[in-house]
């Protein structure tokens, strides 16, 4: 594509506008009318999000992970804990998270702090899933290299075969992180650039201040 077009890309957002005294006061509230509205809407993947953690030293990565769940305690996630992410949160817990709701002219923004969920509450979930995805699970070394393809398939053969009449165990590697909220950011498009940003900031252990950003 010539870079003249590339330029040339851009949307004017006008489908709606959020204030200050539409929001909920608590912002996971904010967060299941959202949530709710881009189900109803039909978003592709309303629980995808990017996760972005860093080194002790602040090296930065991001991926994309799928929201499980959400409370007052945070945004839930499951995933390998010796996977790169895994290894970054055990020495940084500091992370965040982005939705895009394209379709909605919307993003959020968290930021706050990662822990690892209670053992019994990813165990009941990784049994939830589908027996494939658990002999997936259990079949990749997540984000290390491997030799090829066909490896980690031979494995995966070789664990549909060991637990064809069985359950399989939740790996002790595999299991579930909570994001604990201090920041989260509902950004609605506008036209002329002038999008709103409302954002919720924590000021002590359960209270929230709401401001409003300069797009
Ligand atoms: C739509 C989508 C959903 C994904 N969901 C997850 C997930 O829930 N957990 C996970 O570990 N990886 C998920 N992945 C894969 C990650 O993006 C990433 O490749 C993997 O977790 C390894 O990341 P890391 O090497 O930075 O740890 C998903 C990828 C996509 C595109």
């Amino acid at each position: 594509m010539d870079q003249k077009d590339i330029e040339n890309l851009r949307q004017e957002y006008e489908a709606a506008s959020l204030n200050e005294t539409d929001v909920d006061a608590n912002p996971m509230r904010q967060f299941d009318k959202w949530f709710n509205e881009a189900i109803n809407c039909k978003v592709h993947e309303p629980n995808a999000m990017t996760l972005a953690t860093a080194t002790h030293d602040g090296r930065p990565s991001a991926r994309i992970v799928l929201l499980k769940g959400f409370s007052d305690d945070g945004f839930k996630f499951y995933t390998n804990y010796l996977s790169r992410k895994g290894k970054e949160i055990s020495k940084n817990p500091l992370g965040s998270l982005v939705f895009f709701w394209g379709d909605m002219e919307r993003q959020i923004r968290v930021e706050g702090t990662i822990e690892k969920l209670d053992k019994n509450y990813s165990e009941k979930y990784f049994h939830s899933r589908p027996k494939a995805s658990q002999i997936g699970a259990a079949a990749s070394p997540q984000s290390q290299e491997i030799d090829s393809r066909e490896a980690l398939e031979q494995k995966m053969a070789e664990l549909e075969l060991e637990y064809a009449d069985s359950e399989v165990p939740k790996p002790s590697y595999w299991g579930g992180y909570v994001l604990r909220p201090r920041y989260i950011e509902f950004w609605q498009g506008r036209r002329s650039r002038l999008h709103d940003r409302i954002v919720y900031k924590k000021t002590d252990n359960k209270n929230w201040k709401i401001v409003r950003l300069a797009p």
